[in-house]
């Protein structure tokens, strides 16, 4: 077997995680979590070159989220229980997937200290998705070492349990690309051809990115965000859907119902393409759309009706689940106590390949 078919040849370890800082909205529902749940679903079933979707992972990086909210732990740890609630709730499944709390994983850490030595400060600057954080936070050259090298430690977050299988969405594209760089270097300064270990410690990792483009924000703007406050969340109720639908931005030009109206960059239309089964019927409203004769409330009712399919089961399931936080605590934990015994079998054969592994036991 050449070199490339060993490398393809890997059973399929997914991974993928939330930073705790705020509910999820239907922009993480599109960009990664429906990605979350095909995976999920593919778990002991091979794919086309017969590799096994061998395990799942759902990571807290509640360590992540303190890059730039060290002053707010509060926040952080508060956000911990409604990340878990709302992936669950979406379907995600702990007897399936593995849940855990990237803090309580001190091999993350460790891992991460060793990986900062293989990436340069200049690299780090150059990174476009940190770059665009650092400047939506203002940052300039007071940004913090730790949020400037997150993608480092989120390398390891990645790397300490052998996954190569990551649902994102597209932003984080560029972090994934220096996780990569960075087995490349650990595996040419450690890796197959040092006489401390016989196989590369890590593999290349693979995003598996959502077939549907961003969603829009309420407000027509390119990003449905927390921040920019334009989101709608996967906790809210129909009457908070309602609002949001009927204040969604349309085509300010679209006046009369006779007017013709846009359908690009028209925000209703954006969900109805990501959320309504019915492509066809949807297909046909924009053409009558442009063509002039349909009001914007019939399109936003409509839009009213196919959200509150989406998340009205989800809304139920995350109601039940909040009545017993602890339970929900209680499989994070439960999660965290499996996760520590691959960390600690990785991080052996890290520090053996690092030549640090002095105290044999
Ligand atoms: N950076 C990711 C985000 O902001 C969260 C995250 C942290 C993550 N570690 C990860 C995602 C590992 C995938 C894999 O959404």
């Amino acid at each position: 077997m050449n070199e490339k078919a060993i490398i393809s040849n890997v059973n399929k370890i997914i991974l993928t995680g939330d930073r705790p800082t705020g509910r999820l909205h239907l922009g993480h529902y599109v960009g990664s979590i429906q990605n979350r749940l095909h995976l999920q679903s593919l778990l002991g079933t091979k794919d086309a070159q017969d590799n096994t979707y061998e395990r799942a992972f759902y990571m807290i990086a509640d360590v992540q989220a303190l890059t730039d909210n060290a002053d707010n732990p509060e926040k952080v740890r508060s956000n911990v229980l409604e990340v878990a609630m709302d992936n669950i709730a979406s379907g995600l499944d702990p007897a399936k997937t593995t849940f855990f709390i990237q803090s309580q994983i001190p091999e993350i850490a460790e891992l991460t200290v060793f990986f900062l030595n293989l990436v340069t400060l200049a690299r780090l600057r150059r990174n476009p998705t940190v770059k665009n954080e650092m400047t939506q936070k203002g940052y300039g050259e007071d940004v913090p070492a730790g949020f400037l090298a997150y993608p480092v430690s989120q390398a390891a977050d990645i790397l300490f349990c052998g996954a190569n299988t990551i649902p994102v969405g597209e932003d984080q594209i560029p972090v994934i690309e220096q996780a990569n760089e960075i087995v490349d270097k650990f595996n040419a300064l450690y890796g197959a051809n040092s006489d401390a270990v016989n196989k590369e410690v890590f593999e290349r990792i693979n995003a598996v990115l959502s077939s549907s483009p961003r969603l829009v924000g309420i407000d027509g703007k390119a990003k449905a965000s927390k921040s920019l406050g334009n989101a709608i969340y996967l906790s809210d109720s129909l009457k908070e859907i309602e609002e949001k639908v009927m204040q969604m931005y349309t085509d300010p030009s679209h006046v009369h119902v006779a007017d013709p109206g846009k359908v690009e960059g028209n925000a209703v239309f954006a969900y109805l393409d990501a959320f309504d089964p019915k492509k066809e019927e949807v297909a046909s409203l924009k053409e009558q759309y442009m063509k002039g004769g349909l009001g914007d409330v019939v399109i936003k009712k409509r839009l009213i009706s196919v959200l509150e399919n989406v998340i009205a089961p989800i809304r139920a399931r995350r109601q039940e689940l909040e009545k017993d936080p602890m339970a929900v605590m209680k499989i994070l934990e439960e999660g965290t106590k499996r996760v520590r015994l691959v960390a600690k079998e990785k991080m052996d054969l890290v520090k053996k390949s690092i030549k640090i592994d002095y105290f044999k036991n």
